[in-house]
């Protein structure tokens, strides 16, 4: 099933690619990181409408998806540090990295600090992850769209303080650095946190409302396109609302005006502790925040909510989470999803609810990937 739906995929995008387009990254090609960047910005979203359209056969459709800026979004970047390289992993190819001076996609002040961070880790070792042995595994960089505040991780397998000097220097330029601890054999670049050199977190802000963010807290990868949609989630909230794996509260705390009560679950610790400082910063009295596995909560709580939101992670929910939420029987369901085949799946077992809406953005420009928005209402 999968393969079928990438070469569906493929062959829809070998249709747009057209005349072609000329990439504007010179590592176009042999980097990983963007597979469209040979594609007219319009012909990306034509085939992003297209593919979502196939996957929903005449279920759902969409007319079209909603741009972004097509370059220089993206919030956040893992550059990963291995065989003397800094960059990305080439396409399907998981043993070879290129290495990246600049990336396209990520914004500018990332890529200045990308630049800078690069000699000061000249003489730091890298690590091999094929073989499992060294030391500096990733370097992550963040940065909130509408503050420009940036964040610079370094991600070491050994606490043994090889990596501080840079990461000082480092503090000069960025608003926030830690120092994170990978040292098991998955390929991780988040973990705890060793030393926050600097800040520990740094604030984004929607509309007035703002949102700090720590080193291993999930933030949405594009600004703006998630400003677009929180606001279209405000419109369809009312009353008691759930909202499901809500990383540093971003959309309970953006919503909560609209809402009798908002609860939020989310099961990083670190990201509900940023949430509750979010709520105290935006002073959000009606919102609290559980640190709880979704499935786990749904089965001790019986949480009663009018709206519920989901905004799962890409792999999508649990299916006794689906079979929970069909015995709670919200009356609104709002469903963020970057996953359109899950979200597919996951619509098909959700019992007794009529599609309003259903919306497409373009979160992720030059990639394959597609962000939905669906408004279900009880039938
Ligand atoms: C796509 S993000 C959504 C975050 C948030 N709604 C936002 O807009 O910023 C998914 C979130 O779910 C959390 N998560 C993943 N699996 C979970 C689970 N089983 N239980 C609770 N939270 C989970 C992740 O840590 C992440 O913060």
């Amino acid at each position: 099933m999968k393969k079928k739906k990438r070469k569906l995929f493929a062959e829809i995008a070998d249709l747009h690619r057209g005349a072609g387009e000329i990439p504007r990254c010179p590592y176009f090609g042999s980097c990983g990181g963007c597979l469209f960047q040979d594609i007219p910005y319009q012909g990306q979203l034509l085939l992003k409408r297209d593919y979502l359209n196939g996957i929903f056969d005449g279920l759902l459709s969409v007319d079209e998806v909603r741009p972004s800026g097509p370059y220089c979004y993206r919030n956040r970047m893992d550059m990963v540090t291995a065989f003397g390289k800094m960059g990305l992993r080439k396409p399907g190819s998981y043993k070879h990295v290129v290495d990246i001076e600049s990336c396209a996609i990520m914004q500018e002040r990332s890529n200045d600090l990308m630049k800078q961070v690069r000699p000061l880790i000249a003489g730091v070792e890298d690590y091999d992850y094929l073989v499992h042995s060294g030391y500096l595994r990733y370097v992550v960089f963040r940065q909130a769209a509408f503050t420009g505040q940036c964040m610079v991780n370094f991600v070491v397998a050994a606490d043994d303080g090889r990596i501080d000097a840079v990461a000082s220097e480092t503090a000069r330029m960025a608003d926030s650095v830690s120092v994170i601890l990978s040292a098991g054999l998955a390929d991780l670049s988040f973990g705890p946190v060793l030393r926050d050199v600097k800040a520990g977190c740094i604030a984004e802000e929607f509309d007035g409302v703002r949102f700090r963010i720590a080193p291993n807290s999930f933030f949405q990868s594009n600004s703006a396109v998630a400003l677009s949609m929180y606001r279209r989630i405000r419109e369809c909230v009312k009353g008691r609302v759930l909202d499901l794996y809500s990383g540093v509260g971003a959309i309970s705390l953006f919503v909560a005006p609209a809402a009798e009560t908002v609860t939020g679950v989310e099961e990083v610790s670190e990201a509900v502790s940023m949430a509750g400082h979010n709520r105290d910063d935006n002073g959000r009295e009606n919102v609290s925040f559980v640190c709880a596995d979704v499935r786990a909560y749904l089965k001790e709580a019986a949480p009663e909510c009018d709206t519920l939101i989901l905004d799962p992670p890409r792999s999508g929910m649990h299916p006794k989470v689906i079979k929970r939420i069909n015995e709670m029987r919200p009356e609104r369901i709002i469903y963020m999803s970057c996953n359109p085949a899950a979200f597919r799946l996951e619509l098909d077992s959700l019992e007794g609810y009529r599609v309003e809406f259903f919306e497409a953005y373009d979160m992720f420009p030059q990639t394959p990937h597609v962000e939905t928005l669906a408004l279900l209402e009880r039938k």
